[in-house]
C-alpha cells in the first residue's frame, strides 16, 4: 500500500518535474485558452449563423492551428527536460532511457487512463472545429466574401441569378471526394495568387479545369427533361426622346426529350448528348470554332469545317471538348446584363421610368463612361443623371423630383450589377452564350458557314430552326391572349 502511494507520489513528481519547463508550460497555457475560444466558437456557430465572414476563418482554422502546436509543445518540452536531466544525472532517480509502461502499476495506469482522456477530448475539439472548418470553407458567403475584391462581381451576380440558393460547390466542385481535393489544392494556389496580388483581371473564362456539366448542373437539371416550345416576349427600347419600344414574340424551340422516351427534338434535344454528341474545337477563348462533330444516334459521324473546306487540326482528337450544358448557359450564375438589356428590363419593371425624356440614351451615356472604382461609378452614374436633368429639364425636376431622383438610383445600381473597374469586368469581358445578340453565342456554330466537306450538311442558321416569331418588331404593344 505504501509502496503503490510512494510510487504514485514519484510518478506524478516525475510528470511534473518534466513538465516544469518554458515550451512545454507555453504549450499547456496555448491548449488552455485555444480549447476555451474553440468550444465558444462552436457553441456561437450552432447557436445562429456568424454573420462576419473572417471570424470563422479564425475560429476554425487559425484556433485549431494553435491548439494542435500547443499539443505538440508539451509533449516536446517534457521530453526535451527528461534528455537534459538524463544528461546531467540530477533526476529524482536514475533515469533509464525510455518510461517504463508497467500496466501492473496502478500509477501508470491512472496516467495512461488520462492521457486516454485527454486525448479522446482533444480529438472531439479538433474533429469538430475542423469539420465546421470544412463545411465554412463550402458555403458562399466564403467564397464570395472572403477574397472580397476578387470575387466580388461573380458573387454580386450570383446572389440576382436563378442560382442564388445554390452553393458555389454545387457547380464549382461537385460531390466525391477527388474533386474536392483538387480544388482544395487548386485554392491554395488562389490563395498564394491573392496574397501576392498576381491574380487574373478579369478572372479569366472559361474555366478549363471546370468540372463537366454532366456531373454538377444534372445534379438537379435532368437532361432529358422535355421543355417543349417556350413563348418569349422581348420589348426593346430605343435611345430617343420617348424611350419608343418595340415588341418581339416568340416560340422559343428550345425541345428537349429522348428518342428512348418517344417526344423529342429541338435546341436541347440536338446539343445535350443524350441521343446527339457534339464536339468541337476552338480557340482559348472558345469563340471561334474550328471543327465541329456532330454523332448522329445512329452512330453517323459528320465534320464540320468553315466553308466545308476547312483544314481538320491534327491534334483534334486530343483538343476536341465534348459540348455541354456551359457552352450555351455560359451565365448560369453569374450574368453581367449589358447596359442596354438591363435598362429595357428596367423600363418593363417600372414604367414610369420611360416617362422620362432621353432617359435610356442618358443613362447609357453614363453607364458606358469609364470611372476609377466601382463604388466611384455608382455615385458617377446617379450624379451624371440628376445633373442632365436638373441643367435641361429643370422644370420637369420641379415638378416629379422624386422620380428623376429614384430613376437615377435604379441607372445607378444597373452599373452595379454588371460594371466592376478593380477586376476590369463587365459585361463585355463575361458574353453569355444563349442566342446570338450580345455575343456571337449559337452563331458561332450557326453561322451557315459550318458545312461538312461534300456541302451535304450545314449547321443551320434559319431564324424558324431555333425560334419562330408570333410578332415582330411591333411598335403596338401585342395582345397576347388575342394571338390564339
Ligand atoms: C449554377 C452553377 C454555378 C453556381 C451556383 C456558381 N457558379 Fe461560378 N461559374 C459557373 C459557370 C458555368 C461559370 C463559367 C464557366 C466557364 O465558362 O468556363 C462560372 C464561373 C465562375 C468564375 C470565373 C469568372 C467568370 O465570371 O466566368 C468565378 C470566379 C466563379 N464562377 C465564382 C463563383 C462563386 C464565388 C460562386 C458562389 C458565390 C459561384 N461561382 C457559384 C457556374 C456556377
Ligand atoms: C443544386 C441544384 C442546381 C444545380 C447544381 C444547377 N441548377 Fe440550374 N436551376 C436550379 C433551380 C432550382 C432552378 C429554378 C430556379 C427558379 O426558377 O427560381 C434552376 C434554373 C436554371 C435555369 C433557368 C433559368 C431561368 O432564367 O429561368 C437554367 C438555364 C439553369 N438552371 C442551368 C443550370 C446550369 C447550366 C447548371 C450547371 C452549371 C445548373 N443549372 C446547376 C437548380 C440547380
Ligand atoms: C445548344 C445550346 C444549349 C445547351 C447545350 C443547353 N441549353 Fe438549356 N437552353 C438553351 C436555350 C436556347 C434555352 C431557351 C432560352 C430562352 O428561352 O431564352 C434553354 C433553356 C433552358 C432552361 C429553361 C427551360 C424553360 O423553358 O423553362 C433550363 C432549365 C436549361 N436550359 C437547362 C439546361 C441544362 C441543365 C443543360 C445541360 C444538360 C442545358 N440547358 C444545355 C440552350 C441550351
Ligand atoms: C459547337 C457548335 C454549336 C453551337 C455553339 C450551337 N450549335 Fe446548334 N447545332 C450544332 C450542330 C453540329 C447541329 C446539327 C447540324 C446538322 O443537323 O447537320 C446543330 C443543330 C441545332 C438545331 C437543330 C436544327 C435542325 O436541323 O432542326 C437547333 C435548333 C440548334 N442547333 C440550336 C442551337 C442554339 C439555340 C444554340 C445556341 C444557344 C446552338 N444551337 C449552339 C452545333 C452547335
Ligand atoms: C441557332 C439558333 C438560332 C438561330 C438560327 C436564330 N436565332 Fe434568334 N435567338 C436564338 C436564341 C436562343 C434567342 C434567345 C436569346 C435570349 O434568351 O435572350 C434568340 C433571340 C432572338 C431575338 C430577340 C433578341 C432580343 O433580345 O431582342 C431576335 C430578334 C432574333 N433572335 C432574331 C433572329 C433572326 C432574325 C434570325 C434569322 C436570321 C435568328 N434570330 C436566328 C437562337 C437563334
Amino acid at each position: 500500500m505504501t509502496e503503490t502511494k510512494s510510487a504514485r507520489f514519484s510518478g506524478l513528481k516525475k510528470a511534473l518535474t518534466y513538465a516544469n519547463n518554458l515550451t512545454s508550460l507555453l504549450g499547456i497555457g496555448l491548449v488552455t485558452v485555444t480549447a476555451v475560444l474553440i468550444i465558444v466558437f462552436i457553441a456561437v456557430d450552432l447557436l445562429g449563423e456568424v454573420r462576419n465572414p473572417y471570424l470563422p476563418v479564425f475560429g476554425f482554422i487559425v484556433l485549431p492551428a494553435v491548439f494542435a502546436l500547443g499539443l505538440v509543445l508539451i509533449p516536446f518540452g517534457m521530453w526535451r527536460r527528461r534528455r537534459a536531466l538524463r544528461r546531467t544525472g540530477v533526476g529524482p532517480e536514475t533515469i533509464p532511457i525510455y518510461p517504463r509502461l508497467d500496466f501492473n502499476d496502478p500509477h501508470v495506469r491512472t496516467t495512461a487512463a488520462v492521457v486516454l482522456g485527454l486525448t479522446v477530448v482533444n480529438a472531439v475539439i479538433f474533429g469538430t472545429a475542423s469539420f465546421l472548418a470544412v463545411e465554412h470553407m463550402d458555403s458562399p458567403r466564403f467564397c464570395g466574401v472572403t477574397c472580397h475584391t476578387v470575387m466580388q462581381p461573380e458573387y454580386t451576380a450570383y446572389q440576382d441569378s436563378p442560382h442564388g440558393r445554390v452553393a458555389c460547390v454545387e457547380c464549382h466542385i461537385g460531390p466525391g471526394a477527388s474533386w474536392f481535393v483538387r480544388s482544395k489544392v487548386d485554392g491554395l494556389r488562389q490563395v498564394w495568387a491573392t496574397a501576392w496580388n498576381t491574380y487574373p483581371r478579369p478572372i479569366t473564362t472559361p474555366i478549363h479545369t471546370l468540372r463537366p456539366a454532366r456531373e454538377t448542373c444534372e445534379q438537379c437539371h435532368w437532361p432529358a427533361k422535355h421543355h417543349g416550345d417556350k413563348l418569349r416576349s422581348f420589348a426593346r427600347y430605343a435611345a430617343d426622346e420617348a424611350n419608343t419600344p418595340t415588341y418581339t414574340i416568340m416560340l422559343m424551340k428550345t425541345g428537349g426529350g429522348s428518342q428512348d422516351l418517344g417526344g423529342h427534338g429541338g435546341i436541347h434535344w440536338w446539343h445535350i448528348n443524350q441521343d446527339n454528341r457534339i464536339r468541337y474545337v476552338a480557340d482559348e477563348k472558345r469563340q471561334h470554332m474550328l471543327w465541329v462533330e456532330l454523332t448522329t444516334p445512329a452512330g453517323e459521324t459528320f465534320i464540320y469545317t468553315p466553308g466545308g473546306g476547312g483544314e481538320v487540326p491534327p491534334d483534334a482528337e486530343k483538343r476536341a471538348r465534348l459540348m455541354d450544358c456551359i457552352d450555351c448557359h455560359s451565365r448560369p450564375s453569374h450574368y453581367f446584363p449589358p447596359p442596354d438589356r438591363a435598362l429595357d428590363a428596367l423600363f418593363d419593371a417600372v414604367p414610369e421610368y420611360a416617362t422620362l425624356p432621353y432617359f435610356k440614351r442618358q443613362a447609357m451615356v453614363a453607364i458606358t463612361a469609364t470611372y476609377p472604382t466601382h463604388v466611384a461609378g455608382v455615385a458617377g452614374v446617379e450624379r451624371a443623371l440628376k445633373e442632365y436633368y436638373q441643367a435641361n429639364h429643370a422644370d420637369l425636376v420641379a415638378q416629379r423630383g422624386e422620380l428623376v431622383n429614384r430613376a437615377a438610383a435604379a441607372a445607378a445600381q444597373v452599373y452595379a450589377r454588371s460594371v466592376f473597374p478593380e477586376m476590369k469586368t463587365n459585361w463585355e469581358t463575361h458574353a453569355n452564350h444563349i442566342g446570338h445578340e450580345e455575343s456571337p453565342g449559337c452563331f458561332r456554330c450557326h453561322s451557315g458557314d459550318f458545312s461538312t466537306a461534300d456541302g451535304a450538311r450545314t449547321i443551320p442558321v434559319d431564324c424558324d430552326s431555333c425560334h419562330v416569331f408570333l410578332v415582330e418588331a411591333s411598335r403596338t404593344k401585342p395582345n397576347l391572349p388575342a394571338l390564339r
